[in-house]
């Protein structure tokens, strides 16, 4: 690195003396260029051997870049053979093959999901989680893994009971501790206020819709719209799946699962937001389940998914 660097120093060096040189020469060419076969031959010849020197860099030099063109074509042509070879000709890059799952090319060629041979080495022990079954697992591909397998019917199912099997929540199994009724009544408040607090951290994050963020915005300078409207935005976030005005069971993964470890309140509370059991949370029952305001809080769902669209 060190030597090529002289060597640029020192072309360099010999390129700015021949060019001036160069120059010199002309001038005094131009200067005497009536007279020009009548003056010694000692200057011309001086001229001649700057202006080849000054030839033979550029030669050099052109030479060098012509290489280094053709090395990049080269290479990229190498690329572009790949490219071709790999992307359009693998099966499996277009295929969605769901959680413990991955995809493989079959004898035939075509591309197939498979259960995962195995999953990922977890060592942290926050990545682990409690089954449905109350089983700790190594990690969540792990749960799916299995899945897979009795789905298929492979013997490596460990019992029928893993068809069904899934992430109850994130951590270890544990003892839940009761949710006293203190607990409980303080509940709804904390939550609505983490509620908030997720909402502000994704407005900072640049991460909500322009019409969340304009609920956030509302939000922050509105007191009286803080808690309604990050009701209002986590709700319609929960209904997602499918998007039909109301949120069930499976739709409460995302906040139950991570919350479970932390807020032995959580369980009873979503419980109890489903008001009339029927596994199904509206607007309606989520509003009062955070005890807000009922005439506050008002459907504007659809209107964000008009412009999200
Ligand atoms: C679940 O497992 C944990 C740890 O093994 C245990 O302490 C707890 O009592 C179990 N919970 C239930 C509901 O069985
Ligand atoms: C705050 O929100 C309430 C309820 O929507 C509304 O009645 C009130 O006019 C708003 N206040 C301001 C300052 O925008």
């Amino acid at each position: 690195m060190k030597l090529q660097f002289l060597l640029v120093v020192a072309l360099v060096a010999l390129l700015v003396a021949d060019v001036s040189a160069a120059e010199k020469v002309r001038k005094h060419k131009k200067g005497r260029k009536h007279r020009l076969s009548t003056t010694t031959t000692e200057q011309p010849a001086e001229a001649v051997v700057a202006a080849q020197a000054e030839q033979d860099v550029m030669t050099i030099l052109a030479e060098d870049e012509k290489e280094e063109e053709k090395e990049a074509s080269e290479q990229k042509a190498e690329e572009d053979v790949k490219m071709n070879e790999i992307v359009p000709h693998d099966p499996c890059q277009e295929k969605y093959c769901g959680a413990g799952k991955v995809c493989q090319v079959s004898a035939s060629g075509e591309p197939e999901c498979v259960c995962i041979p195995s999953c990922p080495i977890e060592v942290d022990p926050r990545r682990k989680v409690c089954s449905n079954h109350n089983e700790t697992w190594g990690s969540d591909c792990e749960i799916y893994q299995m899945r897979c397998m009795c789905d298929h019917g492979s013997e490596m199912c460990k019992g029928e009971k893993y068809k069904h099997v899934h992430i109850e929540y994130y951590g270890v199994c544990r003892e839940m501790r009761e949710c006293s009724e203190e607990d409980m009544s303080d509940f709804p408040r904390r939550m609505r206020d983490w509620l908030f607090n997720v909402m502000r951290d994704l407005a900072d994050r640049d991460e909500l819709s322009p019409y969340f963020l304009k609920l956030e915005r509302e939000a922050e300078t509105n007191l009286t719209r803080r808690w309604t409207n990050a009701a209002i935005w986590k709700w319609c976030d929960l209904d997602g799946h499918p998007a039909d005005r109301s949120v069930s069971r499976h739709e409460l993964f995302p906040i139950r699962a991570p919350l479970m470890a932390l807020e032995h309140c959580i369980a009873p509370f979503l419980n109890k937001c489903d008001a009339d059991d029927d596994h199904l949370i509206t607007l309606k029952e989520w509003g009062k389940c955070l005890e807000l305001d009922e005439e506050d809080i008002e459907e504007k769902c659809d209107e964000v998914r008009g412009e999200e669209e």
